[in-house]
């Protein structure tokens, strides 16, 4: 040991020996499949309770709620499309009504409606805009409302809340035919960036993850050929792709203590997808 080392006492969190979230109260949009089921399903293994929000497909919705209820937390499906202001006010009320309050807010509800720039409709346009980009917006406003009306309490959390946006590997790569999604994703980085500026000094911390490609719904035919696999591995140095549960595991984080000093980040979870891979042998 360095007798010289200043010693300043640490204010960083020690490890629990409980659960990370025990507990704490998520809301996980788009939580009946792909990143959001797995984000959920994580939450409640680290102990909190889960507000399951879906727009289309009750039994998978249902299906999350049983599964997160085996483990001994409590849940609940709601239905509500995260574009809709009315819709998302009454979610967040319900899901106060049930569980006191909310401490955790993951905004990962999100589609793409793909088309050729020139013959993209402003219906997939603002499809896309309204889900992706308006949709966190409205659901981190009534987290922020409630995060400001609750204020911390220190036996549950250092913060009074937390809000992880889902965004993607498209917030900084170009995609072309997909102007609507890497637009609504971009977006996510500068919305996430400045509410995270606005609002830590209330100590609500915000941050984002960019998944890379992930095995999900949204991109069966990025992997569910050996061809198209093959393809894809190509801008994945890695080698693989990513599980919902790689994300999941790095939401859980973001939102517990762990990272009580991490505010404003956006962490890539892609396999390196971000790091130019064509450079790996050009340039
Ligand atoms: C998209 C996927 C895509 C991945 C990597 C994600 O944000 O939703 O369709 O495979 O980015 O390009």
């Amino acid at each position: 040991m360095n007798a010289a080392a200043p010693s300043i006492p640490s204010t960083a969190p020690a490890v629990p020996a409980y659960p990370l979230l025990s507990g704490q109260k998520a809301l996980v949009t788009g939580a009946n499949s792909g990143i959001g089921r797995g984000v959920a399903m994580a939450m409640g293994q680290a102990g909190a309770d889960v507000c399951v929000n879906y727009v289309d497909g009750d039994e998978a919705a249902n299906a999350v709620v049983a599964e997160l209820l085996g483990l001994g937390v409590k849940a609940f499906a709601y239905q509500a499309d995260v574009s809709d202001e009315q819709q998302v006010a009454a979610m967040f009320r319900a899901a106060v009504t049930q569980f006191g309050t909310v401490d955790i807010l993951v905004a990962n509800a999100g589609l793409q409606r793909d088309a050729a720039f020139h013959q993209m409709t402003l219906a997939q346009w603002n499809t896309v805009i309204g889900v992706n980009l308006t949709g966190q917006f409205l659901c981190a406003r009534e987290a922020v409302r409630e995060f400001l009306r609750r204020g911390v309490v220190p036996t549950v959390s250092r913060a009074a809340g937390k809000i992880i946006c889902m965004s993607s590997v498209h917030q900084e790569i170009p995609w072309a035919g997909h102007a609507n999604y890497a637009t609504s994703k971009g977006g996510i980085k500068l919305l996430m960036e400045s509410l995270a500026q606005e609002v830590a000094q209330q100590r609500i911390r915000v941050n984002a993850i960019a998944p890379g490609a992930i095995r999900t719904p949204i991109n069966t035919s990025a992997w569910n050929t050996p061809a198209a696999y093959r393809q894809l591995m190509t801008l994945v140095p890695y080698g693989r792709i990513g599980e919902p549960e790689d994300i999941a595991r790095a939401a859980v984080w973001l939102a517990s203590d762990q990272s009580d000093y991490v505010v404003g980040t956006t962490l890539f979870v892609d396999g390196g997808m971000t790091l130019y891979p064509g450079f790996a042998t050009g340039g």
